[in-house]
């Protein structure tokens, strides 16, 4: 059975009495009983990396922090997981929740936060009740709050809450997210300052993804030495591989990072349906950018290998297209949903997720031009890089790298553009769909 450290095949692990006879809330016990640098330090030889999608070494991220702890101090966990193609998150709320409330508490004391907050997007009503359930359980056994000190014998105490995101993807964002607890409209900030300086309530804060606090008890209980050798050195640990489109056993499964993509989508979740040959895969949600079927083989599912064929792990949400998917209508798809969710204060993001639905409606319509397609990687090319926050690289790089691994595809489907001589200027911009063999252009 391969390693499990974040979704166990225990029965009932998500009962709080389950969860204690495996040894459960001990390795808080363990935690407070050394410094909380000692507890970053471990964090940090663990070399984990963040889960929500850009990877950030966690330790790292928790040593910004200030360690006054004169001053009130945040923690929240992003469990808003909005981005099409992930699902693993809500795993962990369902199967596993104790193991996450007890990485809040060691992460909140390493870090010196009075206050956590879970943030769960409000469409996952199940997944609310299902959390609050077990906070309500660690509560009454004195887990969180103020009996804290009894129950562990320690000077630390913090408070855990849910708050409710209102279903926006941008939420998922950690400043639009900070906004959102704090009752305002969910827009993501200018950064600078970053949250460890300007957080919550302008007190420092940090952010992390629920997969990756998650991990946190055992690395504090098997060592950070232990969990740096499992899968990839580089981007180690396992990973919740969330795997869905044409596949025969859609899923999450857990396997160590490095784990070959062929053997996620054969091996583990059935392969293709009718055994069809594979078109094209999007390795970590959809706002990653997709890779070839042809260059699948032998591709290894850690941050540097994905890197290496111009793509990224994400959130792990692995996506698989077949040979007979349109990938003109999927990429309009993917960006509806962006366009449909950017929060509209920068004008590239806003206007150009529009630009760029609109051209590919009229792809999708026969009324498209081979123009048009340099015009979509140039609309992208304009948003890359000029908005406040990532939404809108997760707008442009689908548009930009679909069209560019598979410009045939997409050629086959707008018509050429007939350029007439300079005396007939007026009929330029006539377009066709049908080829011109017999017609002199240029
Ligand atoms: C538009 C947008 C949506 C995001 N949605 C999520 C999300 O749902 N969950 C998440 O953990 N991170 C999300 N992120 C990333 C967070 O901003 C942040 O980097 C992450 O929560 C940090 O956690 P980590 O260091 O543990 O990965 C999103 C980022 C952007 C730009
Ligand atoms: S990039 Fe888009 S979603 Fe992000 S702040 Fe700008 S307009 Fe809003």
């Amino acid at each position: 059975m391969p390693l499990q450290i974040l979704l166990k095949d225990i029965p009932n692990y998500h009962e709080i009495e389950v969860y204690r006879q495996h040894g459960g809330y001990h390795i808080f016990k363990k935690a407070v009983s050394k410094k909380p640098d000692e507890i970053i330090d471990e964090v940090k030889k663990s070399n984990l990396k963040g889960r929500g999608g850009a990877c950030f070494p966690t330790g790292l991220k928790w040593s910004f922090m200030p360690k006054d702890n004169s001053m009130p101090k945040y923690l929240c966990i992003n469990g808003d997981e909005s981005e099409p193609g992930s699902f693993k998150d809500r795993q962990i709320f369902e199967y596993n929740p104790h193991q996450l409330i007890e990485g809040t508490l060691i992460t909140a004391y390493a870090i010196g936060a009075q206050t956590c907050y879970i943030y769960i997007r409000g469409e996952y009503v199940k997944w609310i009740k299902l959390m609050q359930k077990a906070l309500d359980d660690a509560y009454a056994q004195g887990f969180i709050g103020q009996r804290m000190k009894e129950t562990f014998d320690c000077d630390f105490t913090t408070e855990i809450y849910i708050h409710k995101g209102a279903g926006a993807y941008i939420c998922g964002e950690e400043s639009a997210l900070m906004n959102s607890i704090e009752g305002k409209r969910g827009y993501p900030r200018v950064k600078p300052p970053f949250p460890a300086q300007c957080g919550l309530w302008d007190y420092p804060t940090t952010i992390n993804n629920v997969e990756t606090i998650t991990n946190v008890p055992e690395i504090i209980d098997k060592g950070g030495e232990w969990y740096a050798n499992i899968g990839e050195p580089k981007h180690p640990g396992t990973l919740l591989f969330g795997v869905s489109g044409h596949i025969n056993k859609p899923g999450v499964y857990e396997l160590p990072t490095g784990t070959l993509l062929t053997d996620i989508i054969y091996k583990y979740a059935g392969g293709v349906p009718g055994n069809k040959k594979i078109k094209c895969v999007i390795p970590g949600g959809t706002s990653m950018p997709p890779i070839r079927g042809d260059q699948i083989e032998g591709l290894k599912m850690d941050a540097e290998s994905l890197k290496a064929v111009g793509s990224a792990i994400g959130t792990g949400g692995i996506i698989v297209m077949d040979e007979d998917t349109d990938l003109v209508k999927v990429l309009a798809r993917i960006t509806k949903f962006y366009y449909h969710e950017s929060c509209g204060q920068c004008t590239p993001c806003r206007e150009g997720t529009g630009w760029m639905l609109r051209v590919l409606n009229r792809i999708l319509d026969g009324k498209g031009t081979s123009k048009d397609l340099d015009l979509l990687i140039d609309i992208a090319n304009n948003i890359e890089g000029h908005t406040i926050c990532a939404l809108g690289e997760a707008a442009a790089w689908p548009v930009k790298f679909t069209i560019q691994r598979f410009r045939d595809e997409f050629e086959a489907r707008v018509g050429r553009e007939i350029i007439l001589p300079i005396a007939n200027k007026v009929h330029s911009m006539r377009t066709t769909l049908e080829p011109l063999t017999d017609i002199q252009v240029g």
